[in-house]
């Protein structure tokens, strides 16, 4: 992993972008690897220089979804960076909700950039005009005396129409919603400004607080759904929205049932 003076980011306007927040941040680069999120795993935990630690890659080889799918991008394609953070809670448990809060800080900072509306798709998507703009791939790291996450954000800057078309869902980038694609040292910035309060928010209260602004994103609320295990249909039911712990609340003819993220899928009914 390499400092900044070496990348091919303008760290100036980086820096200039993250104003105070940069001391909540060291800022590392890679001009390839294999997945961000992997090379911030297997970081032993001393190495890390606190409070969080942000790694970039121009191109990922091996860029992952949830459930061992792809992420894909190219260079210039996509922003593919992951955050380290230690979390003060004495479990893993106590990280549930946490790609929900993720979700809403890339919303939030996408459509400061001038995206008009940003839904979330429960639990990891970022959608504008139901298209997938983004992802969020949260895994958890715990020794006897730290808990920590590795937070992994793929963002869709200008997508080549040839990988458009290997990309096997709806998609889109910020180029085509925004006329062209902001520099990504901007959005990269602005995920970064929104993402430091609401963690050390949601490090202290959970998620109950996001409750709300999750729900208002919330694309699929109101409308009955299904939950997949791969191609299994766990439940189906009306989606009321998310609980104060981050899991869906799903109503059928039995009463509400609260789903938790695990490894399910969220589908509209009929799709
Ligand atoms: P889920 O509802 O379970 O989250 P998902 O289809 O969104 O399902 P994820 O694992 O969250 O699955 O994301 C990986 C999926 O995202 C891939 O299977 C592919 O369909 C899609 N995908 C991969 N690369 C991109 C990209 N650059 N932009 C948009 N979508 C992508
Ligand atoms: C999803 O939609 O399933 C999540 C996609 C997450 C992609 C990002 S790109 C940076 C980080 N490294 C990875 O391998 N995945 C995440």
């Amino acid at each position: 992993m390499h400092d900044l003076t070496s990348s091919t980011l303008d760290a100036a306007r980086l820096n200039e972008a993250l104003g105070s927040w940069t001391s909540a941040y060291d800022l590392r680069w890679l001009p390839a690897c294999g997945s961000t999120n992997s090379v911030l795993m297997e970081l032993p935990q001393p190495a890390l220089a606190a409070p969080a630690t942000v790694l970039l890659a121009d191109v990922q080889t091996a860029g992952r979804g949830r459930r061992g799918r792809a992420w894909l991008s190219q260079p210039g394609a996509g922003l593919t960076f992951s955050v380290r953070r230690s979390f003060d809670t004495p479990s893993l448990a106590g990280l549930a909700g946490l790609s929900l809060v993720v979700g809403l800080a890339v919303a939030e900072a996408l459509e400061g950039l001038g995206v008009a509306k940003i839904g979330l798709k429960w639990p990891n998507d970022v959608e504008a005009d139901g298209r997938k703009l983004g992802g969020v791939l949260v895994e958890l790291g715990s020794t006897r005396d730290a808990v920590w996450a590795v937070i992994g954000i793929g963002i869709n800057l200008a997508l080549p129409a040839a990988l458009l078309a290997e990309i096997d869902a709806p998609a889109t980038d910020l180029a085509s919603l925004l006329g062209s694609a902001p520099p990504r040292e901007a959005v990269l910035a602005a995920v970064l400004v929104e993402l430091a309060p609401r963690l050390a928010e949601f490090e202290h209260k959970g998620f109950a607080p996001f409750t709300g602004p999750w729900q208002r994103r919330n694309v699929h609320g109101g409308r009955e759904v299904r939950i997949l295990d791969g191609p299994q249909v766990l439940q189906e039911g009306l989606c009321l929205g998310v609980a104060s712990d981050g899991a869906l609340l799903l109503q059928d003819a039995s009463g509400v049932h609260a789903v938790i993220a695990g490894d399910v899928s969220l589908r509209a009914a009929g799709a």
